[in-house]
């Protein structure tokens, strides 16, 4: 993509500055990212090799998260810090399955929104919002979720790897605990966050985000697993993002070269 906006991008959009969505696009091999996203993704890289991958087995952790919910009968999905649509996106997933599942998408990044609209056009089952994930009511309210989500009945709220750009101090587990009391019993939450690794590298990684619009960094098992209040862990719990329920042609080998935990909780 070239450093014009697209037609379709809000004119708002700031290009001097990386954006988490933006910077995965491109690790995830995306188009939607513009010159200092390609910049910082390259540093990144350069800091931390296996952020390319990492990003990778997030993505197929978050697409088996989506098929084991559509097995246990989930037909409505809220995700939440989606990011820019790419390859294997929650609505082509569920919808496949099931075709008249119901998908919306809340992401903070205005990017990450329009285009999500753009490939959403003309499907009457998904939608999207711009929102920030502390705003409860502001995401629960938001014209989509309204439209077309029922929380009286079963549904998967996702949250995969966004919850480590939101630090202690905005008090992320007081928000998830709210999505998680607004869930039907029989729902599931599913998560995926960075973890806190005792390695260089991804410390350096972290600094680098720390100066861009979006801060970050890693959280511990237990911080994850505390994130999971209020709902029963689904086998095998708290884990590398590649252990959790692996299929034949996922990676496993060396699961901590993941530099991140999943988790999939249902709501009794
Ligand atoms: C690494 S991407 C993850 C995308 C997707 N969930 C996945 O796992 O493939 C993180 C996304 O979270 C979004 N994000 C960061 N902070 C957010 C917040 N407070 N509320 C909503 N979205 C947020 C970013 O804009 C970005 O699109």
């Amino acid at each position: 993509m070239s450093d014009s906006l697209p037609d379709w991008a809000p004119a708002t959009v700031d290009l001097d500055q990386p954006s988490a969505a933006r910077v995965y696009d491109y690790l995830l091999g995306g188009a939607c990212n513009f010159e200092h996203d390609r910049v910082f993704a390259e540093k990144l890289l350069s800091t931390i090799p296996e952020a390319r991958e990492v990003a990778r087995r997030n993505r197929a952790f978050l697409r088996r998260a989506v098929r084991f919910c559509v097995d246990q009968g989930i037909r409505q999905f809220l995700d939440i810090g989606s990011g820019i649509p790419t390859v294997g996106n929650v609505h082509e997933i569920a919808q496949k399955e099931v075709p008249d599942s119901r998908v919306v998408y809340v992401d903070s990044e205005p990017v990450a929104v329009a285009h999500s609209l753009l490939i959403l056009d003309g499907n009457e089952y998904a939608g999207a919002a711009q929102g920030n994930l502390l705003d409860v009511d502001g995401v629960l309210g938001a014209e989509p979720v309204r439209r077309l989500l029922d929380f009286d009945q079963p549904i998967a709220v996702l949250m995969a790897a966004v919850l480590h750009f939101v630090p202690d101090s905005a008090n992320p587990g007081a928000a998830v605990a709210r999505y998680v009391d607004a869930m039907a019993s029989g729902s599931y939450l599913v998560l995926s966050h960075a973890a806190k690794v005792d390695l260089q590298r991804s410390q350096d990684g972290w600094k680098m985000y720390n100066s861009t619009s979006t801060p970050g960094g890693g959280r511990t098992r237990e911080d994850v697993a505390a994130f999971m209040a209020g709902t029963e862990l689904v086998e095998p719990g708290v884990v590398w993002l590649s252990e959790w329920r692996p299929g034949s042609l996922d990676d496993t080998t060396t699961p901590e070269r993941s530099i991140g935990y999943a988790a999939v909780g249902r709501k009794p």
